[in-house]
């Protein structure tokens, strides 16, 4: 029988990953199937159950992230940091493995964009969910500094706590980073953390976490017209962690750079 695999979230019809999953399958020569499932509210774990008797594995999107962190059996330390699981695997035993793979993604993605981590500046935009999940991989590359900042300092003063960086509100913020990464939902409706052009200016790079078709962010022009000579959008992150809830499932390491170049062209 095909091994199945699948994408649970609501909505999930405009998701990505099975296109994606496809890709990798035909380009690894790995057989497979991966549907799209919709759950209704309050279906995380009914759905789960269910995909899980003959199911391998599963990626999890918006809004069950949380709910497949309770359902997991076993939990990576990447998805216990990020509090949140995108990613299941039904294990030899049968016991149900979280993990998440949307920090590592971004990590992965700034190394191919020859971004160096190790001994930078990087100050995170956001203290939701999205920046939860990022902190742990960031902190493995060795920044010298990690700084969040949030509109509401609380929520960036208990993140940062929790791992140990620091937090500061957007009023306090100096313009001394090398990397700046909005994990803000700001860009969902074209608007932008309330950041000096000088922080744009002095940084040599600004992520967001946000993708566009045509790769431009209102954050990401926002950080090129002010002289960042480096901005990328979450486009590459987006393939990189479905690379690696793909190698996860299936032990193959799936060709990105072939993959964000096909789909960028559709
Ligand atoms: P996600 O799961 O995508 O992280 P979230 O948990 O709702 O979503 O978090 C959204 C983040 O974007 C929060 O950090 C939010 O700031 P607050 O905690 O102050 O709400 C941030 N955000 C949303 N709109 C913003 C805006 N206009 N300016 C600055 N930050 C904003």
């Amino acid at each position: 029988m095909t091994d199945r695999y699948a994408v649970f979230g609501n909505p999930i019809a405009h998701s990505l990953s099975p296109k994606i999953h496809a890709f990798f399958a035909r380009d690894t020569g790995e057989e497979l199937s991966y549907e799209p499932i919709l759950v209704p509210e309050g279906r995380f774990a009914d759905k789960a159950h269910e995909f899980f008797c003959d199911g391998k594995g599963c990626n999890v999107t918006v809004p069950c992230k949380l709910d497949a962190y309770a359902f997991a059996d076993v939990l990576t330390p990447y998805a216990e940091a990020a509090g949140a699981v995108n990613t299941l695997k039904k294990l030899e035993d049968g016991r149900i493995e979280g993990d998440n793979t949307d920090g590592r993604g971004l990590t992965a993605d700034l190394k191919r964009l020859g971004v160096k981590l190790k001994g930078s500046k990087v100050l995170v935009m956001g203290a939701g969910g999205a920046a939860r999940g990022i902190i742990r991989p960031l902190q493995d590359e060795n920044p010298v500094l990690i700084t969040i900042v949030n509109r509401t300092i609380e929520k960036a003063k208990k993140l940062a706590e929790h791992f140990g960086v620091t937090a500061c509100s957007y009023e306090e913020l100096s313009a001394e980073y090398d990397v700046i990464i909005n994990a803000t939902s700001t860009s969902l409706n074209g608007t932008l953390p309330p950041l000096t052009d000088e922080i744009f200016r002095k940084a040599s790079f600004a992520y967001d976490l946000m993708y566009k078709p045509d790769g431009e962010t209102v954050f990401t022009k926002k950080a090129f017209e002010n002289g960042c000579t480096g901005v990328a959008d979450g486009f590459g992150m987006l393939i990189m962690q479905a690379a690696l809830s793909f190698e996860l499932w299936r032990c193959v390491k799936p060709d990105v750079t072939k993959a964000i170049n096909y789909f960028r062209a559709c």
